[in-house]
Order: structure tokens, then sequence, then C-alpha cells
């Protein structure tokens, strides 16, 4: 596989693409294989008719993990939401733009596929109270279909497995979600998104409620994960972002300002707003 370089098509327009179909010949030959996990062109969000996002224009691979940073307000939810079409239940909320998958405007996906391929995970762990370890894993699974428990049992062994759960929760798959810490609880939504089988995973500031034990073992299963998904994590955590990350966004009042290889955006930004941004001169 060629390195990966950024190629800045626009202003506002970054895709990443590999060095070696930078080339004529090997652009029109790599073409059919140039896709996206997911896209977004002109993707703009408003609540009430004031605009959140706008004019968002973002291209990301599968086996990359992308962190979206910026001060609070500035619509990193948002967009995350937009992604994870969560907006259709907001109140008062508009989504115009295009979203694609593997290069598909979703209107031509059944929605019900498209929503599974996109897996998402919240600031606050979110497990269902009234169900047992087990039960939070298979919920996304057993809520439309029945399966068979040798099907449901080796998606929770291998769901926890990935989410680095399993050694901690094997002996006591049925008792209470509840019993767990707030970072045993956060791996368990991660297991719970897995098991859907999707194939992007956007993380909303998921370890911001954590210690840093926790923290460490949520940004080494992210690691893992990223063998297999595309990754999208929203973090207050410069830190965070460096270590885990290897594109960057940065947004600011609504639009992206930057986006690049993490490298470079924590080094040297293009932008002066970038450069502030990471320097901890606001936010
Ligand atoms: N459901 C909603 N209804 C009305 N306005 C909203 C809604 N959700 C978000 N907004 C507005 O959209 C803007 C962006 O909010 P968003 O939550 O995306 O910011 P953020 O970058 O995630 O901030 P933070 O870092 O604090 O989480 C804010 O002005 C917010 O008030
Ligand atoms: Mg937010």
């Amino acid at each position: 596989m060629s390195e990966l370089i950024l190629d800045n098509i626009d202003n506002n327009y970054v895709s990443v693409i590999p060095a070696a179909e930078h080339s004529t010949a090997a652009v029109e030959e790599s073409h059919e294989h140039l896709k996206y996990t997911v896209e977004t062109e002109n993707l703009a969000v408003s609540f009430f008719g004031r605009e959140a996002i706008s004019d968002i224009n973002i291209k990301y691979r599968s086996n990359t993990i992308t962190a979206i940073i910026g001060p609070s307000g500035c619509g990193k939810s948002t967009f995350l939401r937009a992604l994870n079409f969560m907006h259709d239940l907001t109140p008062g909320a508009i989504v115009s733009g295009t979203i694609k998958i593997h290069g598909k405007d979703i209107s031509e996906y059944d929605m019900t596929d498209v929503r599974r391929r996109v897996g998402m995970v919240f600031q606050k762990p979110n497990p269902f109270p009234t169900m047992s370890i087990y039960e939070n894993v298979v919920a996304g699974l057993t809520l439309h279909k029945r399966h068979k428990k040798s099907h449901l049992d080796e998606t929770v062994e291998k769901s926890l497995m990935l989410a680095g759960l399993w050694e901690e929760t094997k002996d006591r798959l049925k008792v209470s979600a509840m019993a767990l810490s707030g970072g045993q609880q956060q791996r368990l939504c991660i297991a719970r998104t897995l098991a859907i089988n999707p194939e992007i995973i956007l993380f909303d500031e998921p370890t911001s409620a954590l210690d840093p034990m926790s923290t460490a073992k949520i940004e080494e299963t992210l690691h893992i994960l990223k063998k297999d998904y595309t990754i999208v994590i929203v973090t207050h955590n410069m830190q965070q972002a460096s270590r885990v990350s290897d594109y960057t966004s940065f947004f600011f009042l609504g639009k992206l300002i930057e986006h690049s290889k993490t490298r470079t955006i924590f080094t040297s930004p293009k932008q002066k707003l970038t450069e502030e941004y990471v320097i901890g001169k606001f936010g």
C-alpha cells in the first residue's frame, strides 16, 4: 500500500489519496478501487433556521482514524450526528448536502442497511440499565430479528474481545451492565456497537468522562479497531488526538477550517486559526 498523502482539491475540500495514484495513468486505473467509506459534499445542518455547520466536504478511507477537534459549540457533535442520521429525529433540524457511503448517495441504500453500517459511541457510557452485559451486547441484533443462541454467544465473545472487555466479564455475562465501572461500561457500549457489524464507527468524546487508565484501554481498542473499520473521533484532548489519529480535522464556528495529517496539524498547520487553537491560544 502506498503512503497516504493529502490532496487539497479546493479550499475546503479534502481527500486522502494514495501517493502512487498521482500519476495520470494510475489515476484512471485506480479509479474503480478509489472508494471512500464515507464522504460528504456541502453538508450543512441547521436548527430552527440557525446554521450549526455548513460546507463540510470531507472523505474518509477505511483503516484510518480521524480526530475532530475544535472549541465547544463549533459543530463537532452536529457533524457526527449527521453522519449517523440522527437529525431525522431532532426537532427543528434540517440537513442538506450529500452523504455517500462507498461512493453511493445514502438515498440509494435501504435506510436500515445504512444505519447498520454506521455505529456511534457517545461521551457518556449509556448501557441499557435493565439489561445484563450479554443482553446489552446483542441488543442491536435482537431488536428486529431472532438469532440462534450459538450465533449470539459467538457475537458476544467476539465483540467483547475486540472491545477489550472479555477477560473482565466472561464469568459474569448475566450480571447487570450497571455493575460495571464507567470505563467498562464505555467498552461495553463499544462492544454493542461492534455487534451490529458496522463499517464506520463514530466516537463523540468517548473518554472525556473516564480516568487515565480507562482512557488508555479505549485508545488501545481504537488501534485494534482501525484494522477493520473507519474511525472518526471527536476529542477535546489534543494529546489524545495526536496519539490516536492519522488525520485531524479542525472545526471552527461550524466550518471545517483545516484537515490534514495529524502530524501536520500539530506541527505545521496551514491556517493561523488552527495553529492558535492547537497551541492553546483559545478554546
Ligand atoms: N438539538 C439542537 N437544537 C438546537 N441547537 C442545537 C442542537 N444541537 C446543537 N445545536 C447547536 O449547534 C451548535 C453546534 O453544537 P454541537 O453540539 O455540534 O457543538 P460541539 O462542537 O459538539 O460542542 P462541544 O465541544 O461542547 O460538545 C451549537 O450552537 C448548538 O447550540
Ligand atoms: Mg459535542
